[in-house]
């Protein structure tokens, strides 16, 4: 089969095509025509092995060596067979996943509790954007944010992979969604459902009057301290994301979060989609969304699969208004 290898951190052209074996499916494993892939900040964060701190943490990017060979974490194809012990696919059954590694490639073997029956209403190029960017927007509203119909809800980087998913699952939640974004990104914005915008180049959020209930931080484009002030006394603060840096940063912003906890009125919470086990039933919830029609994958643009390092480039700008999709 053909996969994108790599196996030192660098830049996207380290990404190799190259001609590998096809997986096994295991005991409890599932192998899966991958169909479609989407790009993540978490393919380019292992690829350039970047923040350097997340190579000295457990489970981290892997020090010295990557860990990941093939990345690509979000899949959507077809169950090409099954492994010893697999009893809710079948060979020919449509399914999507938030998987650790080996999207970049045109077979994946998956372990069956990390699979979900693919919405029956998307294309397989829809289906690939969905699972880590819309299991980050659900988590960190729904889990970590406990938002409840009537709460007024801030999303800071509102027209990017994760944040076109949060306005639309905070508006099926039942809340009042207030979306900031750049002066190219209010329309798209809009027509995904948020009440309000703000445009980040004409206005400071965190100067508003307006106070809320929540406040989902995937850009980190303003300090924490100054970011809490948009809260209620009860509020509460979900980190999701921030400017990337080569040391410290996103990771910087989560910390600056928690140390800060204890001494504030707010909750001060992070979400991680990546560290969560039970990823599922996450997507379970969403093919509901998505199947009633509350929500629909925003797609930038789709490449063909010989040129996923150009889509990790464009990615990685962080300017795209949705997501970055490739067709395998
Ligand atoms: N915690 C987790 O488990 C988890 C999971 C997934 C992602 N993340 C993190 O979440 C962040 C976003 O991921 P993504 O997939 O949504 O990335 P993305 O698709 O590249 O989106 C980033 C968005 O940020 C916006 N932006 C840039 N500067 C801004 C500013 N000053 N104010 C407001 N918005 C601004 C951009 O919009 P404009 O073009 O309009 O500027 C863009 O739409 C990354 O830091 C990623 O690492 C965390």
């Amino acid at each position: 089969m053909k996969a994108f290898v790599r196996h030192s951190y660098g830049s996207p052209d380290v990404l190799t095509l190259t001609d590998a074996e096809r997986p096994q499916p295991a005991q409890g494993e599932v192998l899966v025509r991958v169909r479609a892939t989407s790009v993540n900040p978490y393919d380019w964060h292992h690829l350039r092995g970047q923040p350097y701190v997340a190579r000295l943490m457990p489970g981290g990017l892997g020090f010295g060596r990557p860990k990941l060979t093939v990345l690509g974490c979000d899949i959507a194809g077809q169950v090409e067979a099954v492994g010893a012990g697999v009893t809710r696919f079948r060979p020919g059954d449509d399914v999507f996943a938030l998987v650790e590694q080996g999207g970049f490639a045109e077979y994946a073997a998956v372990q069956e509790t990390l699979l979900a029956p693919k919405p029956a209403n998307l294309s397989y190029e829809q289906a690939a954007a969905v699972p880590m960017a819309a299991v980050t927007a659900l988590l960190a509203l729904r889990d970590a944010g406990r938002l409840e119909p009537g709460q007024r809800v801030l999303i800071n980087g509102a027209s990017g992979g994760v944040g076109t998913f949060a306005v639309q699952i905070a508006g099926a939640l039942g809340a009042k969604v207030t979306g900031v974004c750049s002066p190219g990104n209010v329309d798209l914005v809009r027509s995904i459902g948020a009440d309000e915008i703000i445009d980040y180049r004409a206005e400071d959020f965190s100067r508003q009057e307006q106070r809320y209930d929540l406040l989902i931080d995937i850009a980190g484009s303003r300090s924490v301290s100054a970011s809490r002030r948009v809260l209620t006394p009860t509020g509460t603060f979900v980190v999701v994301g921030g400017p990337a840096g080569r040391w410290l940063r996103p990771a910087d912003r989560m910390l600056a979060a928690l140390a800060t906890g204890p001494f504030v009125s707010q909750r001060m919470v992070v979400a991680d989609s990546v560290g969560r086990a039970d990823k599922a039933p996450l997507l379970a919830a969403l093919t509901e969304l998505i199947e009633t029609g509350q929500v629909t994958p925003v797609i930038d643009r789709i490449y063909p699969f010989a040129d996923i390092p150009a889509a990790v480039r464009y990615q990685e700008a962080g300017h795209a208004p949705g997501k970055v999709v490739i067709s395998v």
